[in-house]
C-alpha cells in the first residue's frame, strides 16, 4: 500500500495531536452535568477518528452510527443524501448531537445530516471533521471543530479510501495520481465527486 503512496500529509503523531487538542476543545464545550454527548460517526470514513476521538475524551461520551450516500452517484454536486444505515433514539431531545466525520468536502453530507437530526429534535447538533477541503465547498457549511484544513489533494488513509482501499493505513497521505488514472480501475462514473482530488 505504501508504495502508492506519493507522500505524508499528516503523520500518525500529528494525527495524535490534532485528536488530542479536538478532544479537549469538545471537553470544553460539554462538561456541564447536563450534557449528553452522543457521537454520531458516519461511516465508513469516520470510523477511525471517531474511535481516536472517543477515547481521547474524558467525559462520558455516548455513539451512534449513520451511513450516507450523496443522491446522483457519478455527479459532483447533490444537494441532499440517501440514508444507508440510521440510528434510532426515543431520547433525542435529551441529546446533544456531534457528527463526526474524516472529511469535509462540498460540504452536502454535513449540510443535510446537521438539518435533519435538527429537524428529529436533537437538544443540540453540532460537527466535528477531521480533515476540511473549503476549496471544494459547494454549500456554506462551517464545522464546529476542525482538525485541519488541506489543500484540494487526493488524501487516503485513517478511514479515508480509494476503492476501499487504504483505510488502514495509520497516517493521511496523498494518493499518487498513477494508481487512481490506471485503466483497469473502474469507472470513475460510479464515484462521487471529483475522482482526482479525493
Ligand atoms: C466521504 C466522507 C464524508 C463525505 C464528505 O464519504 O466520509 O462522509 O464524503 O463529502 P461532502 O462534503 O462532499 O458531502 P464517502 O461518500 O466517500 O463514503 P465513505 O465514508 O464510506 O468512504
Amino acid at each position: 500500500m505504501k508504495s502508492d503512496i506519493e507522500s505524508v500529509l499528516i503523520s500518525q503523531k500529528e494525527l495524535n495531536r490534532i485528536i488530542a487538542r479536538l478532544a479537549a476543545e469538545i471537553e470544553r464545550d460539554y462538561s456541564a452535568p447536563d450534557k449528553r454527548l452522543v457521537l454520531v460517526s458516519i461511516l465508513k470514513g469516520s470510523v477511525m477518528f471517531a474511535a481516536a476521538l472517543m477515547t481521547a475524551l474524558k467525559i462520558p461520551a455516548e455513539i451512534e452510527f449513520m451511513r450516507v450516500s450523496s443522491y446522483g452517484a457519478g455527479t459532483v454536486s447533490s444537494g441532499n443524501v440517501r440514508i444507508l444505515l440510521d440510528f434510532y433514539r426515543p431520547d433525542i431531545s435529551e441529546l446533544d448531537l456531534l457528527i463526526v466525520e474524516d472529511i469535509i468536502d462540498s460540504g452536502h453530507t454535513l449540510s443535510s445530516l446537521t438539518k435533519l437530526l435538527n429537524e428529529r429534535g436533537a437538544r443540540s447538533v453540532r460537527s466535528c471533521t477531521l480533515l476540511d477541503k473549503p476549496e471544494r465547498r459547494e454549500v456554506p457549511f462551517e464545522p464546529d471543530y476542525t482538525g485541519t484544513v488541506i489543500p484540494d489533494k487526493f488524501v487516503v488513509g485513517f478511514g479515508l479510501d480509494y476503492n476501499e482501499k487504504y483505510r488502514n493505513l495509520p497516517f493521511i497521505g496523498v494518493l499518487k495520481p498513477e494508481v487512481y488514472s490506471a485503466p483497469e480501475r473502474p469507472s470513475m462514473s460510479i464515484m462521487k465527486g471529483n475522482p482526482t482530488t479525493k
